[in-house]
């Protein structure tokens, strides 16, 4: 089998900016830990609450926990007997809902239930290491209010009547997704009961679960499964393109997709559909056939000519697949699996719900400048939208899908929002944690782009824009005049991206000092057993999204980081983490987005 793509390395450029970081009060602290605020099309704005997750890890070693005496480990009993003893609440308030295992740890994700009803935003998460200990758990439950103000479980509201509902409000469709009926935990302390609908509107680009009440009619809480990208775009620039064309053969990775990139289960295709991805452009019979017969898919890009001519249309596909694919495979050997909630139609019978690869649209005509991805629960696939560039004016437009790093950050969000809390798609909703979302994104791009053991700045979305600086503020670096961002300005942020900035330039300080202790291994696209710093880096990174709690903080998040470092490498790394982590104010005491260098003794 052969596919070839065709695509472009984005050029990279170091700019440098001024680095005026304005100080705020705490005023947004509780807003970013906690809630979501969205307006939707209909203009209904609605007010989503999400308990704040406690967390704790627990080391190389793990803690104890009740029934360890026994022979035979059972993760369910181990879950729930944990939890009653560190918590109190009881077995009867606990659901057990997903669980799977890693190379190294064992992870469960729960709900807590009332009168047998889940609360879908009150969860926990726990991992055991190879002996069985405990290492992390972190949990949102919430006091139950008092059995006189529970509402009745018996819906006043019939599930017809709250699509209608759902859909009214949001200006949106039903997409026949089966409905549930969930207990919502309400800012004040009380309880509603649910039933959860999801409504998509693709002109809008929306995509939420929409939380009715069963009693009164109201919308009162979203998921929004959509990960948008709002770009900002600086003043052009007269860069020229530097091109990237090469041919590749077999670039599946068979451990990872067993019968290759061109299988979708039943038979070998013959377009730009398979196992993990289906890229097209309009419909599903915009697919890209191969161009030759042997599953050859050879189109050269023209960057004079038009992005909506049929050839530029198939080099675009064609990358698009060949990027999803490849974001797929490297992922898989780092642990996202079939087990751990990944996108594939066929598992394989490896766990995990399949019938989910990622549906990639390519010049969708709904935007332009733009691109997102949504990411419904385990067993739905993940949808990616990527647009025409034109912010640039640059003559023919260009195709979002050709800067290979625009497709792998959307990609990461269904990588993210899969992997913490356990395939919902429901745990990263908080402006904090959606922000890291953005941040992990970028950093997922900049990880596949970093060439050798010389670390540089990375600048996102130069050729989409134009413009060597591209779309964020700052490139990232480690150097504190190029990038000033720290954990302390994240308080006088509140859109998503520029959270993100300050935990993408985070993360790119933990991957140079990591590369800069351990050097690099060339091959950590294809092979995740080498010990340099590259390879440890992404380790850590989807290591830590299924230890930490749902609606991370980033403190949490650093937490996660750490501690996976404890289950993998015995904490070997924890001094490169911890000084890494304290260069941009996100030390031991850190807290409440005030900055903290300290770093642990012995560090
Ligand atoms: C796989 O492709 C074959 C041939 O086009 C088709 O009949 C079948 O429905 C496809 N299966 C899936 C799961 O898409
Ligand atoms: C793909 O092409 C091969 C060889 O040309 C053919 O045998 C096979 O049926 C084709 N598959 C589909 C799904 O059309
Ligand atoms: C950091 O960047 C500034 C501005 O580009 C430069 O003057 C300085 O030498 C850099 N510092 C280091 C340590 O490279
Ligand atoms: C942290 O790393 C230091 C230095 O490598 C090591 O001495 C220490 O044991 C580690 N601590 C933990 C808790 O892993
Ligand atoms: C964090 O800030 C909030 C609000 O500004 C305050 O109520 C709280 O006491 C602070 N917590 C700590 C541990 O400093
Ligand atoms: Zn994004």
């Amino acid at each position: 089998m052969q596919l070839s793509a065709t695509f472009f390395r984005s050029v990279y450029l170091a700019v440098t900016l001024s680095s005026v970081v304005s100080a705020a009060p705490f005023s947004g602290s509780v807003k970013l830990r906690s809630l979501q605020t969205r307006a939707v099309s209909s203009g209904l704005t609605v007010e989503s609450f999400h308990p704040e997750s406690s967390f704790e890890t627990f080391g190389v070693d793990g803690v104890d926990r009740p029934l360890s005496k026994r022979a035979d480990f059972d993760i369910q009993d181990a879950t729930v007997s944990f939890i009653e003893s560190k918590t109190g609440f009881k077995a009867d308030s606990v659901n057990f809902r997903t669980s799977f295992s890693g190379d190294v740890t064992q992870h469960a994700y729960v709900r807590q239930q009332i009168s047998g009803i889940p609360v879908a935003n009150a969860v926990a998460n726990i991992a055991f290491n190879a002996n069985k200990k405990v290492v992390s758990f972190g949990h949102s439950f919430v006091k139950a209010p008092s059995a006189k103000t529970i509402p009745k479980t018996e819906p006043t509201i019939s599930a017809q009547d709250a699509i209608a509902k759902a859909e009214s409000a949001l200006a949106g469709k039903y997409n026949s997704h089966p409905t549930t009926l969930e207990w919502v935990a309400k800012k004040d302390g009380s309880l509603a009961l649910a039933h959860v609908v999801q409504v998509q509107n693709d002109e809008q680009h929306e995509w939420f679960e929409a939380f009715v009440d069963a009693h009164t009619g109201d919308v009162i809480q979203l998921t929004d499964f959509v990960a948008k990208a709002s770009y900002r775009v600086l003043p052009i620039s007269k860069q020229t393109l530097l091109e990237g064309f090469e041919t590749l053969n077999d670039p599946a990775n068979l451990n990872a997709s067993p019968k290759g990139w061109n299988f979708n289960g039943t038979t070998a295709t013959n377009d730009t559909s398979g196992n993990n991805a289906f890229a097209y452009k309009f419909s599903d019979s915009g697919t890209t056939k191969q161009s030759s017969s042997g599953q050859n898919f050879i189109f050269t890009q023209d960057p004079t000519a038009d992005p909506t001519t049929d050839s530029n249309v198939a080099a675009a596909v064609t990358n698009a697949f060949y990027i999803v694919n490849s974001v797929h495979d490297i992922a898989y050997l780092y642990g996202f699996t079939e087990a751990a909630y990944n996108f594939q139609n066929d598992n394989f019978g490896k766990g995990g719900a399949g019938g989910d690869a990622v549906r990639a649209s390519i010049q969708n005509m709904q935007g332009l400048d733009n691109a997102w991805f949504a990411t419904p629960p385990d067993g739905q696939p993940g949808q990616m939208a990527m647009f025409l560039w034109n912010d640039a004016h640059t003559g023919p437009e260009r195709d979002g899908a050709l800067e290979n790093d625009v497709p792998v950050h959307e990609n990461t969000h269904g990588i993210s929002n899969r992997l913490t809390g356990g395939g919902t798609g429901r745990c990263l909703q908080t402006d904090e944690s959606a922000g890291m979302g953005e941040g992990w994104s970028d950093a997922m791009a900049e990880w596949t782009e970093q060439k050798d053991a010389e670390v540089r700045d990375y600048v996102i979305g130069p050729y989409v824009t134009n413009n060597p600086a591209g779309i964020r503020s700052h490139p990232y670096s480690t150097n504190a005049t190029t990038n000033p961002l720290r954990y302390s300005t994240v308080a006088s942020r509140t859109e998503v991206h520029d959270i993100g900035e300050v935990w993408a330039n985070m993360l790119h300080n933990v991957y140079a000092a990591l590369v800069g202790k351990l050097g690099f291994d060339a091959n950590a696209h294809t092979d995740a057993s080498g010990s340099g710093g590259n390879t440890v880096w992404l380790h850590l990174f989807i290591d830590s999204f299924s230890i930490q709690p749902c609606n991370p903080t980033f403190t949490d998040a650093r937490d996660a980081w750490i501690q996976a470092d404890a289950n993998r490498y015995h904490g070997q790394h924890n001094c490169t983490l911890w000084n890494a982590f304290a260069s941009r104010g996100l030390g031991v005491d850190a807290k409440n987005y005030t900055d903290d260098s300290t770093v642990p003794a012995g560090c």
